[in-house]
């Protein structure tokens, strides 16, 4: 399941549209990286530069010039090279740039540090945000130089600086009907594969064997990548918010917590979901699991168009508090223990974050110093946990060594929200005849 190219190029002719008269917007591929030696990491496109593009390879800048005759959306990329593409595959060059992804004019990326200069000449601003690719910001400093020094016979650099990220990050917060169609299809892909985890976990298997059950799953679905590092955490493990060395055999007694999503062309499911290795819960493990649900549940309530970015994890917190009260882990009044904070040693996250390309996907939550309010289109998750350190000594040994954490993604719609990875069981009972 893939977006058809011509989304990206009614994205920039949309963005072209908004951009300031006279401005001039630049954006750079991601940069291949270094595995160990001579091996590489699978490469993955930056998010705003598919966004734009649809173009996945690395070694590419996009211009994007409004006004500019010559073609207003400029691709530079490698050129087709015979050789290179029998050893490391196919490059679709200057003229696959125009035929199959619609730019108006393409130029070789060796020629960069020749042709940018020209193109920033005359342009008021530049769009481009400073500090994530510190080599790219030098490159474009550089150019701006060599219009400056051109002053005298008529050059003129742009003196202004728009944000790039804020522009490109408030346009990709609010997901099209093509964007939520992928990410559906990417929550019940991963809801197939957390509950084929479920099927296959038994006492003696490894956390990194489930691990390979779900990206299994995820490509026989269509997804080969995971959209981020699958956590596999059994007993303690659960209690490492990132724990993802997988290594471990699962025992029995102990909770398993599976926190993985796959991406699916380029748009990312974020689940977790956390169940007893043998299938069946004991009075402890039900007791908080069913505290962090009720928590899980008041919070998906909170997702809803108008509602504030804040009132979920507030809706959250109030029901942890209650439940760590009532099974006394906590003392005192509800109140005064949240305004303390005193739940931080059982809870040290957020309740969510915004969701899409990345899986802490980009966007404000503030605006005006207020939280945003919720619109149609946006997507957060829903992840509220407990995690009882093995060694707090403030709380009964039976406690000890428990992590849970329930993990949903949640599309706003125009009535109210849409849980798009419901296809993964959660409630106690569900779980356990599901195991059994
Ligand atoms: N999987 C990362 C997170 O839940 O935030
Ligand atoms: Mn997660
Ligand atoms: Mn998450």
């Amino acid at each position: 399941m893939k977006l058809d190219q011509k989304i990206y190029t009614e994205r920039r002719r949309a963005l072209l549209d908004s951009l300031k008269e006279g401005s001039v917007l630049v954006l750079p591929s991601a940069t291949e990286k270094v595995r160990n030696r001579d091996c590489e990491y699978h490469f993955r496109q930056d998010s705003d530069f598919w966004y734009l593009t649809g173009f996945g390879e690395p070694e590419a800048v996009l211009v994007l010039i409004p006004g500019r005759e010559e073609g207003e959306s400029v691709l530079f990329c490698r050129e087709r090279n015979r050789e290179m593409e029998i050893w490391n595959g196919r490059r679709a060059g200057q003229a696959g740039a125009v035929k199959e992804y619609g730019f108006d004019q393409a130029f070789v990326i060796s020629e960069l540090n020749e042709q940018m200069p020209g193109l920033l000449d005359q342009r008021t601003s530049v769009y481009h945000t400073p500090g994530a690719n510190k080599e790219f910001d030098q490159q474009l400093w550089s150019w701006m130089d060599k219009v400056r020094a051109k002053e005298r016979k008529g050059g003129v650099a742009p003196e202004q600086i728009e944000d790039r990220d804020k522009l490109l990050h408030t346009l990709r917060m609010i997901k099209s009907p093509a964007e939520q169609a992928l990410m559906r299809k990417a929550g019940e892909i991963s809801a197939r594969a957390h509950t084929r985890a479920m099927q296959e976990c038994k006492p003696g298997v490894t956390e990194y064997q489930l691990e390979a059950s779900i990206h299994h799953e995820f490509a026989m679905s269509g997804a080969r990548h995971p959209a981020y590092t699958t956590i596999v955490g059994g007993g303690e493990n659960a209690c490492i918010l990132h724990y993802t060395e997988n290594e471990c055999e699962l025992k029995d007694g102990d909770l398993v917590l599976i926190d993985a999503g796959c991406e699916l062309d380029h748009y990312a499911a974020d689940i977790t979901r956390t169940f007893p290795v043998n299938g069946k819960f004991s009075p402890e493990q039900k007791a908080l699991y069913n505290v962090v649900l009720d928590a899980q549940l008041a919070a998906i309530d909170e997702v809803a168009p108008g509602k504030p970015f804040d009132g979920f994890h507030k809706a959250a917190l109030g029901k942890l508090v209650e439940g760590l009260l009532e099974l006394g882990l906590l003392a005192g009044n509800k109140d005064k223990l949240i305004k303390e904070e005193a739940y931080r040693a059982f809870y040290m996250h957020g309740t969510g974050h915004w969701l899409g390309m990345d899986v802490h996907d980009v966007g404000h939550h503030k605006e005006d110093g207020e939280s945003i309010l919720f619109k149609p289109g946006m997507a957060v998750t829903v992840e509220p946990g407990l995690y009882v350190s093995p060694d707090n000594q403030d709380v009964e040994e039976r406690w000890r060594g428990i992590g849970i954490r329930i993990e949903d993604d949640v599309l706003v719609t125009e009535t109210g929200n849409e849980v798009l990875t419901a296809g993964v069981v959660k409630t106690v009972d569900a779980i356990e005849a599901l195991m059994g």
